[in-house]
């Protein structure tokens, strides 16, 4: 067999600002003589919006086009059949053209963080190289755009989709001190009533269209009607899963921060009075436990 001359490279695109693209996917697209990206029939699709002005004159275009979304319930076995046969398919045709040159291929976001690429890098292993080009994440978007550091110290994310089942969500909820639920669509009842059993829809946010034009973020008991398909819901505690386990750990030592020498007179300090019990600078507060100044940049 004659080795491939070109490859399939997956290039990662970032949430949605243009801007937030890296250097590496930018040279990969405008030097592009093939560019293959996913959409539902008759939309343009968010990848391609992403790179427009940004490609090559005279660049083949391929529109890989899903044959169903959401008409078939991803549960129902038909579903299975029609989409493991359409990446069958464009598997073949993808590397039929890296017999002889590149074809990148657009990715919103991150390609392996639940990118529909992955379906096809799977069924390139072995046939033809493959480079993927990692990309900032929708959820790394979202909770920046949302002003709110979503982990801190040793706390633990989860990051869900809203298709699992209610229990299984407010299971999920219950277990971790930050969140993140995807592909919210048709079940945002669910999500919120999982969270509501979770004792967690207080905290809940709602970021649409995080960095795109017509990006909203809103408290989810704020939301009404429907959300688009580009939307996150986020959960932070604020650092209040970290504090627990850290007072546990230095006992003492993480004090109240009140009690405190110094803190109360710096800047960022009358909101950190008003809305902290405990301070929260946690690293500086485990290698110097007894800093005496508030971070300027705390949000109290
Ligand atoms: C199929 S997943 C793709 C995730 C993508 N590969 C990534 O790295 O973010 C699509 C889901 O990601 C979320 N998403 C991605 N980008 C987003 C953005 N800029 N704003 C809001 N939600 C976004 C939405 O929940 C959407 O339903």
């Amino acid at each position: 067999m004659v080795p491939a001359k070109g490859k399939v490279i997956c290039a990662g695109l970032g949430p949605g600002d243009p801007e937030l693209m890296s250097v590496k996917s930018w040279r990969a697209l405008k030097s592009a003589k093939h560019v293959a990206y996913f959409r539902k029939e008759g939309r343009q699709g968010q990848a391609r919006t992403l790179v427009d002005g940004l490609l090559a004159e005279g660049v083949i275009e391929h529109a890989i086009e899903y044959p169903v979304t959401t008409e078939i319930h991803f549960s129902d076995p038909e579903y299975n059949r029609i989409l493991a046969a359409f990446y069958d398919r464009w598997a073949d045709t993808l590397a039929q053209i890296a017999q002889s040159e590149d074809v990148v291929v657009l990715c919103e976001g991150d390609p392996f963080l639940y990118g529909s690429y992955m379906h096809l890098y799977t069924r390139l292993q072995g046939r033809v190289a493959q480079e993927i080009i990692p990309g900032i994440t929708g959820m790394s978007g979202c909770w920046t755009v949302s002003g709110q550091p979503i982990t801190w110290g040793d706390e633990v994310l989860t990051v869900a989709l809203a298709t699992l089942s209610e229990d299984e969500l407010t299971r999920r909820i219950r277990d971790t001190d930050a969140l993140v639920v995807m592909k919210i669509g048709r079940n945002l009842p669910k999500l919120r009533r999982a969270l509501e059993s979770a004792g967690r829809l207080q905290d809940a946010w709602l970021v649409e269209r995080g960095t795109m034009p017509g990006q909203t973020v809103q408290k989810l008991t704020e939301v009404t009607g429907e959300v688009p398909y580009f939307s996150i819901v986020l959960v932070t505690d604020r650092g209040a899963g970290h504090d627990k386990r850290h007072r546990s750990r230095l006992g003492e030592n993480c004090r109240p921060w009140p009690r405190q020498r110094g803190h109360g007179d710096g800047p960022g300090a009358g909101g950190h009075r008003r809305s902290h019990g405990y301070c929260r600078l946690y690293p500086l507060c485990e290698t110097h436990p007894r800093t005496p100044w508030p971070d300027p940049a705390c949000d109290g």
